[in-house]
């Protein structure tokens, strides 16, 4: 049965107005899935949302029965892949009232990818108004177990069925969940990477672009190979200027100062985790630097005793804590015994999300 709902938002002042239509299952998957300690990304909730971009403007809405696509083959995607995406995770409070940690950030970074990509901004309506009615109606898909989320997987893609390379003129944005369990970081061990390059200047590394994806695997699979979880990604000139460590921003404590690569440069993806870690960490009182940081400054601090603390921040994991980063013959070990800032931000961070500690810059957005 379908019914047809209206989705409002407050755009610049102007209340927009779109029509979204609703159709739902006949009968919930749910009650055929455990939500406990279910692996990421594996299972997914009754609805989708699913809105078309066609003659210029966005045509309809709908949030859908969830299920594959159609597509043709030679849709542009396939060939030239304009698409992009975002993470971002829906939790349950303590008194079980369903929120989602910063939305709105991620619905600027996604406009902002959808630029750089030549692709058309998502409208606030849809993209906020429409992922608030999905998850409303798939609400009762948020898990209730302690570090157990709603994963939300908000994406666009070209559609044009036409082998010429240009800006496609049809997309489809859809957004889709996952229920997920807790994500066990346990502690990575790091490899400085020197050959392979994942952004430069000029490119699109602050975009969250489907290729910077595809174009990593290789070299994490590489340091897989030599027994590294992960690497960090270094500048494409030198590969001594220091980026992100896999999927993740990091962090280092250096003589008591938080240092994380800035994003002026435009080679890293500017993390909402990354943002909210540098505002708890200066309420902690504790200095926050962004700035250029390269290998030879953390070789340095770590022989000088002064290089304390290493880790990656990011939705999926927050905190995911480095015990060793490898660079040429040397290893930098870190003693996680011996890791108070990161502890205290993981703390504070859970501690917001499950409303232990109030919620004062109106981080958690209610469903
Ligand atoms: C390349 C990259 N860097 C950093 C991050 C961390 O960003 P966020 O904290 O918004 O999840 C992510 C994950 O989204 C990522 O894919």
């Amino acid at each position: 049965m379908e019914i047809v709902v209206s989705l409002q938002a407050n755009v610049d002042n102007m209340i927009a107005a779109r029509e979204i239509v609703i159709e739902k299952i006949a009968k919930s998957r749910l009650a055929d899935v455990s939500l406990e300690n279910i692996p990421f990304g594996r299972y997914f909730t009754d609805h989708m949302l699913v809105a078309e971009y066609a003659d210029g403007a966005w045509q309809s809405v709908k949030v859908q029965p969830y299920g594959p696509l159609q597509l043709d083959p030679s849709t542009a995607v396939l060939h030239y892949g304009q698409a992009i995406f975002e993470g971002i995770k829906a939790y349950r409070d303590a008194a079980g009232n369903a929120f989602v940690f910063r939305p709105y950030d991620n619905f600027e970074r996604f406009n902002k990818s959808a630029v750089r990509m030549n692709m058309p901004p998502v409208p606030e309506e849809i993209f906020m108004e429409g992922m608030r009615q999905l998850i409303a109606i798939d609400k009762d898909w948020i898990p209730t177990m302690k570090d157990h989320a709603l994963y939300i997987r908000p994406f666009m893609f070209s559609t044009d069925a036409m082998l010429g390379v240009r800006p496609s003129e049809t997309y489809t944005f859809l957004v889709i969940l996952s229920p997920s369990g807790p994500y066990f970081a346990a502690p990575m061990k790091i490899i400085v990477e020197e050959q392979y390059t994942r952004a430069a200047p000029g490119g699109v590394g602050f975009s969250k672009n489907a290729g910077n994806y595809g174009g990593s695997l290789l070299a994490a699979t590489e340091a897989k190979k030599k027994g590294y979880d992960q690497v960090l990604w270094t500048d494409a000139f030198e590969h001594k200027w220091l980026q992100e460590v896999g999927m993740m921003n990091v962090f280092f404590m250096l003589n008591g100062v938080a240092v994380t690569p800035s994003l002026e440069e435009g080679t890293i993806l500017a993390g909402v985790t990354r943002s909210s870690v540098i505002t708890v960490l200066r309420e902690m009182g504790i200095k926050v630097e962004e700035r250029r940081v390269n290998i030879d400054e953390l070789l340095a601090g770590y022989g000088k005793g002064q290089l304390t603390e290493m880790f990656g921040t990011g939705t999926a994991a927050v905190i995911a804590p480095i015990k060793e980063l490898k660079y040429k013959e040397f290893a930098m070990e870190m003693n996680l015994d011996k890791a108070p800032v990161q502890q205290a931000v993981r703390a504070q961070l859970a501690a917001i999300r499950s409303g232990a500690v109030a919620d004062v810059h109106g981080w958690m957005w209610k469903i």
